[in-house]
């Protein structure tokens, strides 16, 4: 038995959606606990190919509870629309989910606001996925956020809303030059999601309670990754919730003691969609190769995502802030064919070499990454399910995944089917070994 939280380890689309989807079978509970639907979580199975907003990625089993927390920031219209997407699907959806009374909503002016501050930004945006998100964490903290359970109660749902528009109107129409919103509409709308959404609603903290004492696994679902934290990403080109580990605490209502491990996604390369810093970007003929074998194009908003090499000094940083258990590497099926493999460990700026994540924005944004340089394999990886079947290259270029970030390889994913996966070991285990024994 062990509670684990799954965390992006780069800068998102890591292939979570994937790994929690495979390790859902062994835990009872699948919990997101920060973002919204500014993630997109890709899972593929042999009902189809399945792309997940807001619901958690373990939903396609029977028997699983999926539960947003607290932290998890609603929109509510795209939430049904979700649900209805996978109800016509034939995913049953009902007693299996919750939502938790206390998660924040996002407001179609958190939509607008986003929007228009992004266009006001000009060059320096940070090309969000335009979700609301950053505007709906505005609110939360300013203490003017509306609630999930704000929808039980209508007439202070009604009040807060009124109160609210008074300010968010003038915003939207004296500063950012675009129209306002209607009271009424506003209020009407949401009580029709109200009506949909009621039967969902719960004390998120207790009914986890209550499972930790009865020893039911629970799988704590992280969105974004490390990089797009708050406080530990590339600040201010980061999303506005607390994606590393911690905010799976502080976004469900369990305490720390109860986390037993602690797993991070990596691409077995990077990638980044959107604006800010990426010293291994490839911005050459290898970067669209990358684009091109991986697909890399976002789960969300569709755009092309950046492309680089693998870097260490992001995964180190990322194994620190998660205190990281272990990894599941994936997408190593990606890199088959190119003749060269690289791996950053160190960025030089301005004479000096920085072996650890510089904290100075303009470091990271003009550094040069330094390489090593390792030989790539020729043979198809796609699908391989043993460790012993991969190239010796391949073989060593994990190896020094690991000694690099000082964490132990569970999990190495050759394709985006569920099955398309070396499971060395099980993460719902925690332990602190190097897994070159367990091979
Ligand atoms: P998430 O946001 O971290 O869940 O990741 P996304 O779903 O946004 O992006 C990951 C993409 O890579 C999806 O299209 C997955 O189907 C795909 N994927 C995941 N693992 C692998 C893998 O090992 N190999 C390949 N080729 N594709 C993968
Ligand atoms: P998953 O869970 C990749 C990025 C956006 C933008 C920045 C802020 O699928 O890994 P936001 O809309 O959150 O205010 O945008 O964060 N971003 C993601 N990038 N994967 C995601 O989620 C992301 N969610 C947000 O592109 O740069
Ligand atoms: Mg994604």
């Amino acid at each position: 038995m062990a509670n684990l939280i799954v965390v992006g380890s780069q800068w998102g689309d890591e292939g979570k959606g994937k790994i929690v989807d495979l390790l859902a079978k062994e835990a009872k509970i699948i919990v997101r606990y920060q973002g919204g639907s500014n993630a997109g979580h890709t899972v593929i199975t042999n009902r189809g190919t399945f792309i997940f907003h807001l619901v958690p990625s373990g939903i396609l089993y029977r028997g699983k509870l999926c539960v947003l927390g607290n932290g998890v920031a609603i929109d509510p219209g795209g939430f049904i629309e979700e649900l209805d997407g996978l109800i016509a699907k034939g995913i049953k959806v009902g007693r299996n989910l919750v939502i938790s009374h206390r998660a924040h909503l996002i407001m179609p002016y958190h939509k607008a606001i986003d929007r228009a501050a992004e266009e006001a930004k000009g060059a320096r945006r940070i090309g969000t996925t335009g979700r609301g998100i950053g505007p709906a964490y505005v609110d939360k903290m300013a203490r003017i956020g509306m609630r999930v359970g704000d929808l039980l109660n209508p007439q202070g749902f009604k009040r807060k809303l009124e109160d609210n528009l008074v300010e968010i109107n003038s915003l939207l129409r004296h500063i950012h030059k675009t129209n306002g919103f209607h009271v009424d509409k506003v209020y009407e709308q949401y009580m029709g999601y109200a009506q949909r959404l009621q039967g969902y609603i719960a004390d998120v903290s207790l009914l986890l309670e209550k499972s930790i004492n009865q020893e039911k696994p629970i799988l704590f679902e992280g969105a974004q990754g490390t990089h797009l934290d708050i406080d530990f990403g590339t600040y201010p080109y980061v999303t506005s919730s607390s994606s590393c580990a911690g905010g799976a605490c502080t976004g469900t209502g369990v305490g720390p003691t109860k986390i037993d491990a602690v797993l991070g996604v990596t691409k077995a390369y990077t990638t980044r969609v959107g604006g800010g810093p990426f010293p291994t970007e490839l911005i050459d003929e290898i970067g669209e190769n990358l684009k091109a074998k991986g697909q890399e194009f976002g789960a969300t908003t569709g755009r092309a995502r950046r492309c680089g090499w693998f870097d260490a000094l992001l995964l180190r940083h990322a194994v620190r802030v998660n205190g990281l258990t272990s990894l599941a590497v994936t997408k190593l099926d990606v890199l088959d064919g190119f003749k060269e493999l690289k791996i950053c460990n160190g960025y030089r700026y301005q004479g000096k070499l920085y072996k650890e994540m510089p904290e100075d924005l303009d470091i990271l944004a003009n550094c040069t990454p330094v390489y090593e340089r390792y030989p790539g394999w020729t043979t198809d990886t796609t699908g391989i399910t043993a460790y012993k079947a991969l190239p010796a290259q391949a073989k060593r270029y994990l190896d020094r995944i690991e000694e690099l970030t000082g964490c132990p390889i569970d999990m190495i994913s050759t394709g985006s089917k569920r099955e398309h996966t070396i499971i060395l070991k099980s993460p719902l285990v925690s332990k602190k070994k190097t897994s070159k024994s367990r091979r």
